[in-house]
């Protein structure tokens, strides 16, 4: 019976020590600027992200690659599976995939990300008062949620990523 115990005691620390190092390991790749400088790819979309308002805004807060591109943290085993299976794709495209094109990707990204993912953080979008554009565009947003054309990419394209030719044309 000790044995047993001491077995099963033994099991609970290795899975957090496992658990640990996992997210010691996991902690430098989930930052912004690895994602944007470890390959040629991920450059420009660096950039257009620093110069948006999620890159750089008056409060100082920036909204990380991860905040956007992958399920939100707090859940945290489909956002792992998540970023395991999307690094493990980006590696293999890097080296054996055809020449990165930038208008395939944008369109891909922008048909896959939810109003989840935006309202994670925006959650309070009626909260200010009166009939401000803003206002009047998310009340019709919010009666008819499932609408395609009520994705907030939709209006907000270029939230995460300041326009390329404005980034150029600067
Ligand atoms: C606020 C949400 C948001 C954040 C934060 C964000 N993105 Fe994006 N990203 C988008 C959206 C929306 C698109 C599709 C539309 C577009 O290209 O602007 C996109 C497109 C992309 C694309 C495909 C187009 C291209 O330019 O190659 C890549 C790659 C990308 N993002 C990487 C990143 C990286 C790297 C970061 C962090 C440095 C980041 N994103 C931060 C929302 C975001
Ligand atoms: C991790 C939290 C987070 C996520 C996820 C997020 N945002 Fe933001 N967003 C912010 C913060 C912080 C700001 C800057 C401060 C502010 O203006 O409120 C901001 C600013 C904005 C602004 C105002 C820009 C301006 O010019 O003032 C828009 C529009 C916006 N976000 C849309 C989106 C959309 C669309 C998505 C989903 C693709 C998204 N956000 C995802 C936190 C987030
Ligand atoms: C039908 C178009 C439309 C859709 C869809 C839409 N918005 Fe907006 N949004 C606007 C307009 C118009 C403004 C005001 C002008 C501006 O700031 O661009 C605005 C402003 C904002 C702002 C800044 C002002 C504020 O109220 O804080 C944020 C943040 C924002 N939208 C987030 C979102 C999110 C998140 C979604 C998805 C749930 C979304 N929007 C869907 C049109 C839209």
């Amino acid at each position: 019976m000790k044995k047993r115990i001491f077995t099963f005691l033994a099991g609970i620390i290795f899975a957090i020590l496992c658990f640990v190092a996992l997210n010691m390991a996991m902690a430098p790749v989930s930052k912004s600027e690895y994602c944007g400088s470890k390959c040629h790819e991920m450059n420009t979309a660096y950039l257009s992200w620093e110069l948006s308002p999620h890159g750089n805004n008056a409060q100082g807060v920036r909204v990380e690659c991860i905040d956007c591109h992958l399920p939100p943290k707090d859940k945290y085993f489909t956002h792992l599976a998540a970023k395991a299976y999307a690094g493990a794709k980006d590696i293999y495209k890097h080296h054996f995939g055809p020449e990165y094109d930038t208008e395939r990707m944008r369109k891909k990204v922008l048909e896959r990300i939810s109003n989840k993912i935006c309202l994670h953080c925006h959650d309070n979008l009626l909260g200010k008062p009166g009939d401000s554009a803003a206002r009047i565009a998310h009340t019709a947003v919010f009666a008819e949620p499932g609408a395609p054309e009520n994705r907030c990419v939709e209006c907000h394209e270029d939230a995460g990523h300041q326009r390329q030719n404005k980034l150029f044309s600067q």
